[in-house]
């Protein structure tokens, strides 16, 4: 097949990562015969330097002509200036929203090799297999500001369409899994919440009265999450409690570093990220973990190419280096290899070598 493929690099350890992205990508692309046309752009604080916009036109016409888009991680402390709008994540914000991805999956699966990389006790982790779906392009990250010398707002909104919206890619993908859909809110308090909760029961009812439907409140899941992740199949929930939850949640996986992400919107078309971020402090050493964007790539191929054959090759090719030790300095441990963590690039090759190599 034919496809063009946006790929943002971005700041920090992105284009690192992105690197071992891509090698996978068109090693894809020749193993299976499809014509993947690569393009990159400037996105991010790359994009404030050189043209003082973090999501320069020329990006986002690509973006919106791609389809799909491949992102590295953006932001770091030289870009953290005092106009909001200058800021990476702006950028970030307005590429989700334009390109209408509002359903973001964080697909959070342990690997039984890595149980020992997560602060978690191992057998907590048994059996942890679970999905978030956070709402991605509205809530109070989007909702008006404001600011004087004395105080300062941000409005958090929602209507029942867009929580509609969302509530069915997750009802989909739970009928597609265990049948058990859980939306977090804090209905006891917000009157976001109250509208999130009233609507997610109605939608369901009529649409998915075969999905098992749960609620509960954001404190007490942030707390089941790490008393017993196992219970969990699709979680759903708004903009903010997502972002927080997920990151929360990626330590169940031993690291931020081998967590992928899809952003969906009504089309194929998504934008593919790790879910970590440009950390700085460990940018341009070649040590930063590039399986979350590995498998952000096999996500890509599934969701907006319809390619399911490919990512599960790829998914496979990352689970078996992980078995036979591969690992980056993020999940070393003194049990494998004596401790000595792979580099970007080595951790790349390893998996490019089972890919190509097959089961
Ligand atoms: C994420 C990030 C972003 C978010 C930032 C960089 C704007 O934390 O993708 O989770 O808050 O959505
Ligand atoms: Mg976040």
């Amino acid at each position: 097949m034919k496809a063009l493929i946006a790929v943002l690099p971005g700041d920090g350890i992105g284009p690192e990562v992105v690197a071992e992205g891509v090698r996978v990508l068109e090693a894809v692309a020749v193993r299976h015969g499809h014509q993947f046309t690569l393009q990159s752009a400037d996105f991010g604080g790359v994009a404030i330097d050189a043209v003082a916009d973090p999501l320069p036109q020329a990006t986002l016409d690509l973006c919106l002509r791609s389809d799909a888009i491949l992102l590295g991680a953006i932001g770091g402390p030289k870009w953290g200036g005092s106009d909001p709008l200058r800021r990476p994540e702006a950028g970030l914000l307005r590429l989700r929203r334009e390109l209408g991805v509002y359903a973001n999956l964080r697909p959070v699966a342990v690997h039984p090799a890595l149980r020992s990389a997560s602060p978690l006790r191992p057998e907590l982790l048994v059996g942890v297999d679970l999905v978030f779906v956070r709402e991605l392009t509205g809530g109070i990250y989007f909702g008006a500001k404001t600011r004087d010398a004395f105080s300062a707002s941000d409005l958090c909104s929602y209507s029942v369409a867009e929580v509609e919206r969302v509530t069915r890619v997750a009802a989909r993908l739970a009928r597609a899994r265990r049948g058990k859909l859980t939306s977090i809110d804090k209905s006891n308090v917000l009157e976001t919440s109250r509208l999130w909760r009233e609507t997610v029961t109605r939608l369901m009812a009529a649409e998915f009265a075969d999905v098992t439907l749960e609620h509960a409140l954001v404190d007490s899941a942030a707390m089941h999450l790490i008393r017993k992740p196992s219970d969990y199949d699709v979680i759903v929930t708004e903009n903010m409690f997502g972002d927080i939850l997920t990151d929360e949640a990626s330590m169940l996986a031993g690291s931020l570093g081998v967590s992928p992400s899809a952003s969906l919107g009504d089309g194929t078309r998504g934008l593919f990220e790790p879910i970590h971020g440009s950390a700085p402090d460990i940018a341009g050493r070649g040590i930063a973990n590039p399986i979350g964007t590995i498998l952000s790539v096999a996500l890509l191929l599934r969701h907006s190419l319809g390619l399911e054959t490919e990512a599960q090759e790829i998914e496979a090719a990352v689970y078996r280096a992980i078995d036979k030790g591969l690992r980056t300095a993020d999940i070393a441990s003194a049990d494998v290899n004596g401790g000595r963590a792979a580099s970007t690039r080595e951790a790349g090759e390893v998996i490019l070598a089972e890919l190509t190599a097959g089961a």
